[in-house]
C-alpha cells in the first residue's frame, strides 16, 4: 500500500516530533490534539526547530517553507478520513488509547493503517478495540524524535505481513532504523531502560545519593549522554510511572515495582520538564 498522508494524534513532545519528521520526509501531515493550547504549542515547536535547523545551515529556508506547507493542524478525529496512516501518540493509558482507536476505526479509510507510539502497552489489546486488527501495529519512536535513529516496530497477534512491511518501509523513508519486536510488556527498549531509571529513583529514595550525584555517576562512569534522573524528567515522570506499572502488571514480578517516590512526584503533579518540576526544577 502507498502511504501519502499521515495523521499524528497527540501534539505533545512525541507527536510533534513524529509530525515534523514525517513532513520533512515529504509526507502530508495532519497534527491532531484535543487540547487547543497543546496543538498550538506543538505546531510552534516544530516551526522553532526548523528555524534552528535553518540558522545552523542544516536545511534551507525553502526546505523549511516546504515542510511547513505539508503540515496542518487538526482538532477533529474525523479528519482521519483523508489519511493512509494514523500514528497515535497520546497519553500512555489503555482506556484512553482504546477509545481513540475505536473512534478511528469508524473514521479512517478501510485500507488505512492505525499505528501506536505506545511505550509499553500491548498492541494486541489496542488492536482488539478495532475491526481491523491486522492493520494495527506498534511504531515506537524515541525521544527526541528528530534526533534519535531507532523505531521499534511491534507486531500485535493479528498484525498482517503487509502492514508490517508498509511500516518498515515508511520507517526507512523517515531515515530511521527499524527493529522488529514481539508484543511483550515494554518491548525491548523500555524493558531494559525503565528498570534502570526506576532503580536510580530508588537510589535517591533510600538516601544513597542525590539526584545530581546519581546522574554524574551514570554520565561520567558509564558515558550515558544524560543521567537517568535527567532522562526521567525529560521523558515525563507520568509516562515513566505508566510504563513501570505495565511492566509490573504484565510480568507479575516484584522486581518491576514502581518506586514510591516516583508515585509521590506524579501525584504532586511533578511530571518533569513538561510541568516545570521533577527531580530538577526547570
Ligand atoms: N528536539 C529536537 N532536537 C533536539 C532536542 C529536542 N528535544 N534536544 C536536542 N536536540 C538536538 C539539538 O538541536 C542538536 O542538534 P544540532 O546539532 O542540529 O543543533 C542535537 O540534538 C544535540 O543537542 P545538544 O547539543 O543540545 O545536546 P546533547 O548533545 O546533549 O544531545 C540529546 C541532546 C540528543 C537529547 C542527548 O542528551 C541524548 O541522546 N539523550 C538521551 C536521549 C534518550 O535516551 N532518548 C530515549 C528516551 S526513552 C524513549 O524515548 C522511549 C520511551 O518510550 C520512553
Ligand atoms: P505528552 O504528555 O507530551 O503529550 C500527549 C498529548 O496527547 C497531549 O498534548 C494531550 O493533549 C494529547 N491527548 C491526550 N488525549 C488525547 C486524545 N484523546 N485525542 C487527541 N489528543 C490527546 O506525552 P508524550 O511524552 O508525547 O507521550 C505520548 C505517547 O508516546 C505515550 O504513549 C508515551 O508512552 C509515548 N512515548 C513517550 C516517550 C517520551 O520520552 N516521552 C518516548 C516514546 C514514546
Amino acid at each position: 500500500m502507498t502511504i501519502k498522508k499521515v495523521m499524528v494524534i497527540g501534539a505533545g513532545q512525541m507527536g510533534a516530533g513524529i509530525a515534523q519528521v514525517c513532513a520533512q520526509s515529504g509526507f502530508s501531515v495532519l497534527l491532531n490534539d484535543m487540547n487547543e493550547d497543546a496543538l498550538d504549542k506543538g505546531m510552534n515547536n516544530i516551526e522553532k526547530l526548523l528555524t534552528r535547523a535553518v540558522d545552523k545551515e542544516r536545511i534551507t529556508e525553502e526546505a523549511k517553507a516546504e515542510t511547513l506547507n505539508r503540515l496542518a493542524p487538526s482538532s477533529q478525529l474525523s479528519d482521519a478520513e483523508s489519511c493512509d496512516l494514523i500514528i497515535e501518540a497520546i497519553v500512555e493509558n489503555m482506556d484512553v488509547k482504546t477509545k481513540v482507536f475505536s473512534d478511528l476505526d469508524k473514521f479512517a479509510p478501510k485500507q488505512a493503517i492505525l499505528a501506536t507510539n505506545t511505550s509499553s502497552l500491548p498492541i494486541t489489546e489496542i488492536a482488539a478495540a478495532t475491526n481491523r486488527p491486522e492493520q494495527v501495529i506498534g511504531m515506537h519512536f524515541m525521544n527526541p524524535v528528530p534526533v534519535m535513529k531507532l523505531v521499534e516496530i511491534i507486531r500485535g497477534l493479528q498484525t498482517s505481513e503487509e502492514t508490517y512491511q508498509a511500516i518498515e518501509n515508511m520507517t526507512e523513508k523517515l531515515s530511521k532504523t527499524p527493529v522488529e519486536v514481539q508484543d511483550f510488556p515494554g518491548f525491548v527498549s523500555n524493558r531494559i531502560l525503565m528498570p534502570m531509571i526506576n532503580e536510580a529513583i530508588y537510589t535517591v529514595y533510600e538516601g544513597v545519593s542525590s539526584p545530581e550525584d546519581v546522574d554524574t555517576v551514570m554520565k561520567l562512569g558509564m558515558n550515558h549522554p544524560m543521567g537517568p534522573l535527567t532522562l526521567a524528567d525529560f521523558i515525563g515522570l507520568d509516562t515513566c510511572l505508566y510504563i513501570m506499572e505495565v511492566l509490573h502488571e504484565g510480568f507479575g514480578d516484584s522486581k518491576y515495582r514502581p518506586c514510591p517516590l516516583l508515585r509521590k512526584y506524579v501525584k504532586a503533579g511533578w511530571l518533569g520538564k513538561k510541568s516545570g518540576r521533577g527531580f530538577y526544577q526547570y
